[in-house]
């Protein structure tokens, strides 16, 4: 609970590159707004949208039930996937998992993905995976959170064996994120060495994990607080180093035009976590429904106006790039 007081008040920045990115405007799109399709596959999952609400809340207790049941109902309503926040400790405490099997029980048919850090076993996995009955399991990687946390790890050594048995025994695909720091390609190829099915950017430029431990301690890392890689670059990163894995966009994505921009960077689904959190914890479930359905409404005009019919055809959408995200890029040997 603290981290989400802390969440809706330190995120939300716009560094996330997309202002870097700019569309090419198309007069002749040939195209019309009822026939856009908006379904996507990430690995062998197919979803009804690109859009999917990311992984919040950890722990359990009244409130974790009462956030984790709102955010299914909206995602069942709107038909879009819903990854659930950390289960570890439900897979340590029987009594915490209600919090988290309320998902399934309001969202019968949707796409659900589990969540556990890099330091579980192939058992906890398989119990993530059963008690929301998931069609995916996410991995958090969080280093720099660990490290700004007085009470976090401080070893994080074996993660990718342990990633790797869990691909290899776990029974679902496995969506390997991060939490606000970005992936860069060398540690993505990694990952899709190893089996991973997805990465999921988890891109710096929203939700800082960094301040909002920082604001929980005395002595503070403020060092941390301007650490990671923007999203659009984490995106571009990935795309250039593994052009035919699924990359997933998120880290600071605010609207329609982001998520546009994401995909058309190279992801296939596009997560949102702070910006969707502040709707429901300030305005409420209703408002949150209203606005997911108008971010997939203006995708749809986004995808209209540039002549793209699917989700694949905006990925091969022209864009130019600018500023420090180009120099980024430029820098890191990718056109
Ligand atoms: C998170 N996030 C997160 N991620 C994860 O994999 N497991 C978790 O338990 C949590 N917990 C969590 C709590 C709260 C309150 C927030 C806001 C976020 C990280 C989240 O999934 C996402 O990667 C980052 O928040 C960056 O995306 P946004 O918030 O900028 O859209």
């Amino acid at each position: 609970m603290e981290h989400i007081k802390h969440a809706l008040s330190t995120g939300q920045h716009r560094l996330n590159g997309f202002d870097d990115i700019t569309f090419v405007h198309q007069s002749l799109p040939n195209q019309s707004v009822e026939n856009i399709e908006l379904t996507t596959k990430v690995g062998e999952l197919t979803l009804s949208s690109p859009l999917f609400i990311n992984a919040m809340t950890g722990g359990g207790g009244e409130q974790t039930l009462r956030i984790n049941e709102a955010l299914s109902r909206a995602a069942a309503e709107t038909k879009i996937g819903l990854a659930v926040g950390s289960q570890m400790s439900a897979v340590k405490d029987k009594n915490e998992r209600p919090s988290y099997e309320i998902v399934r029980k309001v969202n019968k048919d949707g796409i659900l993905f589990a969540n556990l850090g890099s330091e579980a076993t192939v058992e906890q996995a398989k119990l993530a995976v059963n008690m929301i009955e998931a069609n995916a399991l996410q991995i958090h990687l969080n280093v720099v959170q660990e490290l700004v946390m007085p009470e976090g790890d401080r070893d994080f050594t074996g993660a990718l064996k342990r990633i790797e048995s869990i691909v290899q025994h776990v029974g679902v695909p496995v969506i390997v994120k991060e939490v606000g720091f970005g992936i860069n390609m060398d540690t993505a190829k990694l990952l899709h060495d190893i089996g991973v099915s997805s990465i999921d950017a988890g891109g710096f430029g929203g939700t800082n994990f960094s301040k909002i431990e920082n604001s929980r301690r005395h002595r503070m890392l403020s060092y941390f607080d301007h650490w990671g890689i923007p999203t659009a670059v984490s995106i571009t990163e990935m795309k250039a180093t593994l052009p035919h894995a699924t990359i997933i966009g998120s880290g600071g994505i605010q609207n329609a035009l982001d998520i546009a921009k994401s995909i058309s960077l190279g992801a296939s689904a596009v997560g949102m976590a702070g910006y969707l959190l502040k709707i429901l914890v300030e305005k409420g479930a209703g408002p949150l429904v209203d606005e997911i359905n108008l971010i997939l409404d203006d995708l749809k005009m986004i995808m209209t106006a540039l002549g793209a019919k699917t989700i694949t055809d905006l990925k091969q959408t022209p864009l130019v790039l600018s500023g420090s995200t180009h120099h980024w890029l430029t820098e890191r040997g990718i056109d």
